[in-house]
């Protein structure tokens, strides 16, 4: 198994060492792995002019899967739209054709008073949002910052046709097929005319899963629900850019951003395999973050792009242990829990780990 490593920028090189830590545990017991580090973001911009450079390219289409931290601060906020780090992350998501973003948000039990809303609302929450990644507003043309009649105008248009529904579609029934059999499909179709095309191909779909519920949602609506009532959610499909926010949002029920993880599939479940989170410019370099989300989507990684269903739920065991016996990153900290560091999260995974 090849894999490709992007620690990328800010608390990336600090949750990727404790991710890479968990896969050392397997692979010491013989799991035939191999690691290439290659650079993305702004370390790649600094580094090479661009923040998805082409010996990254090669290491990345050739690799099994990618296991990437996360990209992006401020010393880089004002270059060139191009040499954007996000601009390396949607280019890496465009190249590799990972149209199908998971992103599961479970409630670990202990981390019930973690949440910031009441235990009970979110005791045994379990949802899996599928957010396409590949189209949308994101990638949509024309875009950009232009005059036009002496005054500065800024556009960027919102566009999706039927194939890009219809695969994301697929993927998110699937994955109800697997579950609890509901999908909810968000969208905006009393506004917007591409959301108007999603539900109608949504639709459309629907006899062929005949197993599976199909409910729509608006997403101003689907926003105050996950706050309301989260529970009523299975599986949740909807855009690029709704389900960018919306994810944060649900990640938030689980206990904080720091514990939700996310895989990237494309057609054939190559995957990358990533934190919901960001860079975290006001914790990186201080071994504060949170390395569960990024344990976690390793665990998803040997899961979807290595068929190795025991190893994934190991891991995840693991961390329900580390989490029983009461040790807690800042963001996740309550009183009568166990504040650890970064780097003491991994130390406690590998442990409960290795004796599993
Ligand atoms: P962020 O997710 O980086 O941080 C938001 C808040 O959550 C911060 O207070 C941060 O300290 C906290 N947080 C995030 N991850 C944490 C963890 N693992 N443990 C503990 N606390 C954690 O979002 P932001 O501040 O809006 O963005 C910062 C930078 O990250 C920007 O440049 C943005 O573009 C980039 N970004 C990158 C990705 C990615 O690489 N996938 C995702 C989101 C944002
Ligand atoms: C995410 C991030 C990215 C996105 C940014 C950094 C491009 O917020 O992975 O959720 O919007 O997709
Ligand atoms: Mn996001």
């Amino acid at each position: 198994m090849k894999i490709a490593v992007l620690p990328g920028d800010g608390i990336g090189p600090e949750i990727i060492t404790q991710a890479l830590r968990v896969l050392d545990v397997f692979k010491s017991e013989g799991m035939k792995i191999e690691i290439e580090e290659a650079l993305l973001g702004g370390g790649a911009v600094d580094a090479t002019g661009s923040p998805y450079p082409e010996a990254t390219q090669k290491i990345a289409r050739a690799a099994d899967a990618v296991l990437l931290g996360a990209v992006g601060g401020p010393q880089w906020d004002n270059l060139p739209r191009p040499q954007r780090p996000e601009r390396g992350l949607l280019g890496i998501r465009k190249d590799l054709n990972l149209f199908a973003n998971l992103r599961p948000a479970v409630l670990y039990a202990e981390l019930a008073n973690a949440s910031s809303l009441k235990p009970e609302i979110v005791a045994g929450l379990d949802i899996m949002i599928v957010r396409e990644l590949t189209g949308d507003i994101y990638f949509g043309e024309p875009r950009g910052i232009t005059t036009e009649n002496g005054k500065r105008v800024g556009r960027n248009t919102m566009i999706y046709d039927e194939d890009e529904i219809r695969r994301i579609g697929r993927v998110a029934f699937q994955a109800a097929q697997r579950r609890n059999k509901k999908l909810c499909s968000v969208d905006k179709m009393n506004v917007l005319e591409t959301t108007q095309l999603w539900r109608d191909v949504m639709n459309e779909l629907a006899p062929e899963y005949p197993d599976v519920e199909l409910s729509h949602m608006l997403v101003d609506n689907a926003a105050m629900q996950l706050v309301r009532n989260p529970k009523q959610f299975d599986v949740m499909v909807t855009g690029n850019i709704f389900g960018d926010i919306l994810s944060d949002e649900a990640s938030m029920l689980t206990g904080s951003i720091g514990m939700l993880p996310s895989a990237s599939l494309d057609e054939n479940n190559k995957g990358m395999y990533e934190p919901c989170h960001g860079s975290a410019p006001d914790i990186a370099g201080k071994n504060l973050a949170n390395p569960l989300a990024t344990i976690l989507s390793a665990a998803m990684m040997l899961r979807y792009s290595f068929n190795d269903e025991a190893s994934a739920t190991r891991i995840e065991t693991a961390v329900k242990k580390v989490l029983a016996a009461g040790y807690r990153t800042g963001d996740i900290f309550e009183p009568g829990t166990q504040k650890v560091s970064c780097s003491e999260m991994g130390d406690q995974v590998v442990a409960a780990l290795a004796a599993l």
